[in-house]
């Protein structure tokens, strides 16, 4: 059973990386872990090794657009990995398409060749440690606002219908280690006070913190849709001290909130923003969300509604050409987003004023408001109650790690 060393290099050099931006329970290590299980069940098979190796490394790759369908992506990937084509015919990548496509534990049909068997059950790493490992950092990775309580009542209904008696586990191959695992596994679900502790202690090892501070930093969501009615003047307050809170390079405290709660003067500053953005011109290198946004001011029918109708809206504002400027106003902006999460209300960070800092017309609109002279604005935060459940926080697959240790 050997590779061609090519296929290997050209794989670990270009496929297996993807993995790293997956949820934990996906990344590198798990398809590493379904390539050295492919390699081991197929040395009982007489199967042509380049194509199981080439299988299991593209099982997951869809998984970058999302869960939904990743296996069918995942084959198209592959598919259309012309560099391929050197070491597989036609024919070839067709079977290992397929077998991609069979891989999923959720489908009710049985893979269609062995190669889908045999990447099928090799993706099945069902010893007790590893699921629960998996499971709670599923849990974590997409529902990272969730108490324990949550976490397990949510896991344990995923094993109850997948692993249990009557679960949708298909073990198409029968290997003699995954049919000892799922007993045993099967055997350990019975116990569901044990289970849970177990669980538990998982969770917590794979970062899972009670702490309120901690919880309310995950499940802080950009709110797009507000409740008309003014927030309270109390929670306004704490909001706002919270923000004062933040640290500030040298301590100088130069971050400048301006809070608006007046309805005439929010749709003055839209109105402006408005016919200011329509003057601009973008072209190919213009950042997405300014482009989006000048086509919308350019469209005369478009609401323009870059508040969400929020009832408060605080800009921040700081010292022209101070190099914390920026820094020191998104810590403000930061602590307040957490402040208002944890008090039960919605915000969203609004790009469109620090767009517009320079801009003559809505500098002397905002000097009435109290901008200085020597000032420009850095960001602003829309606030209020959400109108709508903004829903669970989206899983962070970007933001790398490297760690040196
Ligand atoms: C610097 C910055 C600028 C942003 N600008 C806008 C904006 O102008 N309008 C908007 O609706 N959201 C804006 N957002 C919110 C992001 O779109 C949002 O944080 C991101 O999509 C992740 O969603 P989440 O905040 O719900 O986790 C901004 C966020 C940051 C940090």
């Amino acid at each position: 059973m050997t590779v061609s060393k090519k296929i290997i290099s050209y794989v670990e050099a270009n496929i297996i990386p993807k993995y790293q931006y997956f949820d934990k329970a996906h990344d590198i290590s798990h398809v590493e872990k379904v390539i050295k299980n492919s390699m081991l069940i197929a040395a009982d098979y007489d199967v042509d090794a380049s194509m199981v190796y080439v299988i299991a490394a593209y099982h997951d790759v869809g998984l970058s657009e999302g869960r939904d369908d990743h296996e069918m992506r995942s084959s198209k990937i592959l598919l259309e990995d012309n560099n391929l084509r050197k070491w597989f015919s036609s024919n070839e990548l067709g079977i290992m398409a397929q077998a991609i496509e069979d891989h999923r534990a959720s489908n009710d049909y049985k893979p269609r060749s062995i190669y889908g068997n045999i990447v099928a059950e090799a993706d099945r790493d069902i010893d007790y440690i590893s699921v629960l490992t998996r499971i709670a950092q599923y849990s974590l990775g997409f529902f990272p606002e969730y108490t324990e309580e949550q976490h397990f009542d949510r896991s344990y209904m995923h094993l109850i219908e997948k692993y249990g008696d009557y679960g949708y586990i298909k073990l198409w191959l029968d290997t003699e280690q995954n049919r000892k695992n799922l007993e045993e596994l099967r055997k350990k679900m019975t116990s569901k006070e044990k289970l849970k502790k177990d669980f538990i202690a998982i969770l917590r090892r794979e970062g899972f913190s009670a702490n309120e501070v901690i919880q309310t930093i995950m499940s802080r969501r950009s709110v797009r849709s507000y409740k008309p009615e003014q927030i309270d003047e109390p929670l306004l307050q704490t909001i706002i001290e919270a923000g004062r809170a933040a640290p500030s390079g040298g301590n100088v405290q130069l971050t400048h909130l301006i809070v608006i709660q007046d309805n005439v003067v929010m749709k003055d500053i839209i109105k402006i923003a408005k016919e200011e953005f329509a003057k601009m011109t973008f072209d190919e290198n213009t950042y997405s969300s300014l482009k989006a946004n000048i086509e919308n001011a350019q469209n005369p029918d478009s609401l323009f509604d870059i508040f969400y109708s929020a009832p408060t809206l605080i800009i921040t504002a700081h010292k022209i050409g101070h190099k914390n400027a920026i820094k020191d106003s998104a810590c403000v902006l930061e602590n307040m987003m957490i402040a208002s999460t944890a008090l039960g209300l919605g915000s969203c960070w609004i790009n469109q004023l620090s767009w517009l800092d320079d801009n003559e017309s809505m500098r002397q609109y905002l000097f009435k408001l109290g901008l200085k002279e020597d000032e420009f604005v850095t960001g602003s935060l829309s606030l209020g109650y959400p109108a709508t459940d903004p829903g669970h926080p989206l899983p962070r697959t970007g933001n790398p790690i490297s760690y040196v240790r």
